[in-house]
Parts: structure tokens; C-alpha cells; sequence
């Protein structure tokens, strides 16, 4: 299958691991990169073999056919609706945007375009979450009846060099980790009906422990603790815990609780393992993996997107998917400020799960 190419907007913290995937999936090409900084552009450019442009100069190039972008929340869809507007399909790092209202911008123009929308995350492509999805599908917990997420962390101003947008809207733990643990829940259980949550801010400001801003105070934008209560259109019930003001916590990660079973989801910020299951009458068990891609793979999505491209086919981390997240996390926030559940617009088809027995490089055979 022919290639496709690829140009990356923004190259900073996150790109690296999407160069990698440039490198791993025989769909994609990268070939150029930009970025407001042009000196990081140059760098990754250097490292990775592809050219450096403008961001004008890459929307114009005629030969890129998807624009990758991992640009910080707030410009997901200044940028997106640029590369919609020059005819390109785009994939943008998670959220969608910072907005229902951006959101639906991105999606209706890329309709009328005939282009695609994608977003991160793609763990759910992974390993660890594609078992999951059998293991259900096979009926080991019987019907799904609840589920529990849970997120707790301190926030990034310890490691991140530029942590400021973790703290504005599109930021904060439901924005920033909640993607990745309700995409899970979607990929596992189908769409969601209704939403309703508490949150609450604990430090209005935060000081930056890393380098080079170390000093430097943030102002505090964004609902920094939220726990919710989101109902599945399959009856499910999920208890929600996001929280960028924990210092320390012994509750799992995903946990799905079925008629006939209970399934420990493993990191759904990460791609692997451990998958394990409890029977009525057995013990936690740990099953073996049915799919690969266990090891870091952030990018698989977009070439899924690439191999859509080609044959035709829907791909999974598609613009209504991540537009139903969207949705699930804005009604996290405004359930707490308006005091009552949240019924939400958008539904979404539950992600195809991918075959088994693929080769390491592929998607599709
Ligand atoms: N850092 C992580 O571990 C991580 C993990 C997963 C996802 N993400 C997501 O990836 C995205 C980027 O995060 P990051 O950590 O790489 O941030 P970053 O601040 O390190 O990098 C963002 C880059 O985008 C550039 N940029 C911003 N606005 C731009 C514009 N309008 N045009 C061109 N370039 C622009 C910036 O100059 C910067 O180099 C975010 O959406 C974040 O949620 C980050």
C-alpha cells in the first residue's frame, strides 16, 4: 500500500514518540515538520530525516495528506480547521479541543471538505486494552453492570518544561488523563447517556518545580479534583476520579465489573499490560495478551487514519469518537456547576476491535 505523508505541527515534548511511529508503520511518511518555535522544528527535522517548514508553508505543500497535530490544547483547533481548509485529513493530539463548540467546527468542516478528523489517545489500540475488549466480547465477566476510572496525581509541574496549559481550559485532570481513561471506557463499553460529577479547585495557583520555568507561578483556570458518575447507553454505571491534587492513592486504574466476573484494566495511558479477571468462585487471574502492540505505540492511530485513507475503511480513532469524549468531559465540569446530571448530545459507534495475528509495521493485511 502506498504511503502516506505525513507533516507534523508542533515538536515538542510529545512528538518524539510520533516521529518513532513514522519510522515503526510502513503506511506513514513523515516528511516535513513546524512548529511556532522554528529552532525545535529544525531539531526534530535533523533527528528524523524530514524537512522543516512553516506552518503556512506545510498547510500549502500538496503532497501531505495528513497533518498530525501536537500542538498544546488551545491551538488543537486553530490548527486542525487550517489543515481542513487546505484539503488535508488531521489527527490531532488529545482533546479534540477545548470545546463542544470548537469541537463540532472541526467536525462539520472536515465534512464538507471530504476530509477526516482523528485524535489522540490511541492506547485503546494497544495490547492491554484490544485483550480487554475480547475478553468481554467473549463473555468472561458476563454483561457489564459498572465500572470504576480512577486518575490521582499531583499535576505536572514537576517534569513538564512548560506545564502552564495543564492549568488552563483544555487542561486540568479531566482534559489532560481523562481522554485516556473514558476513551477506554467507550472502546470497552460503547457510548454514554448521561453525566453528572462534583469538582472543585484546591490550589488557585501552582509554582513550577522543573526547568528552565522553575519559579515560575501558574494561575489556576481549570476544575483540579472531579469525581463523577457516568451512565453507559448499555446500563453500565462508571465511577469517575480525576485529580491533579493527590499526593498519594491505593485505588486501581480501570476496573469493569460484569454479571459474571470483574476485569483489572491495566494503564490506559500506556499500551501493554497486565490484563486480569476474577471469576465467582476463582482467584485474580492474569490472561495472556491477544494482541500485540504492548510497547509504546502513540501514532498507531493515525495510521489507522492512513490505512482509512487508502481503502476506504472507517478508522477507530475517528472524529466522533473523540468528539463524544469531548462531550462526556465538558459535562464532567458544567454537572457540578449547574447541580444536576448532564445528558449529552453526542453518541458515538463503539470502535471496531482490531484482528488478532496481525505482523509487527501493519494494521491492515
Ligand atoms: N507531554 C506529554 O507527555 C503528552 C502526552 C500525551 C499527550 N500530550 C498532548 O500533546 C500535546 C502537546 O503536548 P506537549 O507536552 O508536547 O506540549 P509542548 O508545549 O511541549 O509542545 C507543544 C508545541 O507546539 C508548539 N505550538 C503551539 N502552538 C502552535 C501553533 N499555533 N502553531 C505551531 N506550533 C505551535 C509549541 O511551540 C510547542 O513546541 C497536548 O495536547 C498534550 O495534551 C502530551
Amino acid at each position: 500500500m502506498k504511503p502516506v505523508k505525513v507533516g507534523v505541527v508542533g515538536c515538542g515534548n510529545i512528538s518524539g514518540i510520533y516521529f518513532k511511529a513514522g519510522q515503526v508503520f510502513e503506511i506513514l511518511d513523515i516528511v516535513a515538520c513546524a512548529d511556532l518555535i522554528m529552532d525545535r522544528a529544525k531539531a526534530k527535522a535533523e533527528e528524523f530525516g524530514c524537512r522543516a517548514v512553516t506552518v503556512d508553508e506545510l498547510m500549502k505543500d500538496p503532497e501531505i495528506e495528513i497533518v498530525l497535530n501536537l500542538t498544546i490544547p488551545a491551538a488543537h483547533a486553530e490548527i486542525a480547521l487550517k489543515a481542513i481548509e487546505a484539503g488535508k485529513s488531521v489527527h490531532n493530539e488529545k482533546p479534540l479541543a477545548i470545546s463542544r463548540e470548537e469541537g463540532k467546527k472541526i467536525l462539520e468542516a472536515a465534512k464538507a471538505k471530504g476530509v477526516r478528523v482523528g485524535c489522540a489517545p490511541d492506547t485503546f489500540m494497544g495490547a492491554g486494552i484490544q485483550t480487554c475488549i475480547k475478553l468481554i466480547d467473549d463473555g468472561w465477566i458476563g454483561e457489564p453492570i459498572a465500572a470504576t476510572a480512577f486518575m490521582l496525581c499531583h499535576g505536572h509541574e514537576s517534569w513538564h518544561p512548560d506545564p502552564e496549559f495543564y492549568y488552563k481550559p483544555g487542561g486540568g485532570p479531566v482534559f489532560d488523563m481523562g481522554p485516556y481513561y473514558i476513551t477506554a471506557l467507550v472502546a470497552m463499553m460503547g457510548p454514554a447517556k448521561r453525566v453528572a460529577s462534583s469538582a472543585r479547585i484546591t490550589f488557585p495557583e501552582r509554582t513550577i518545580t522543573s526547568q528552565p520555568k522553575y519559579g515560575t507561578k501558574i494561575k489556576v483556570d481549570v476544575p483540579t479534583h472531579v469525581a463523577g458518575v457516568v451512565d453507559f447507553a448499555n446500563g453500565a454505571i462508571a465511577t469517575i476520579i480525576q485529580s491533579f491534587d493527590v499526593w498519594g492513592h491505593n485505588l486501581p486504574r480501570i476496573e469493569v465489573y460484569g454479571t459474571e466476573g470483574s476485569m483489572s484494566v491495566p494503564d490506559p495511558n500506556g499500551f501493554g499490560g497486565p490484563v486480569r479477571i476474577k471469576r465467582p468462585n476463582g482467584e485474580w487471574t492474569e490472561m495472556p495478551l491477544s494482541h500485540i502492540y504492548h510497547e509504546n505505540s502513540r501514532g498507531i492511530g493515525v495510521a489507522d487514519m492512513a490505512y482509512g485513507l487508502r481503502t476506504g475503511r472507517k478508522h477507530r480513532t475517528n472524529g466522533e469518537l473523540a468528539f463524544h469524549v469531548l462531550d462526556i468531559m465538558c459535562a464532567l465540569h458544567e454537572s457540578s456547576d449547574q447541580g444536576k446530571h448532564i445528558t449529552l448530545e453526542s453518541t458515538c459507534e463503539r470502535p471496531k476491535p482490531l484482528p488478532m495475528g496481525l505482523r509487527y509495521g501493519l494494521l491492515d493485511e
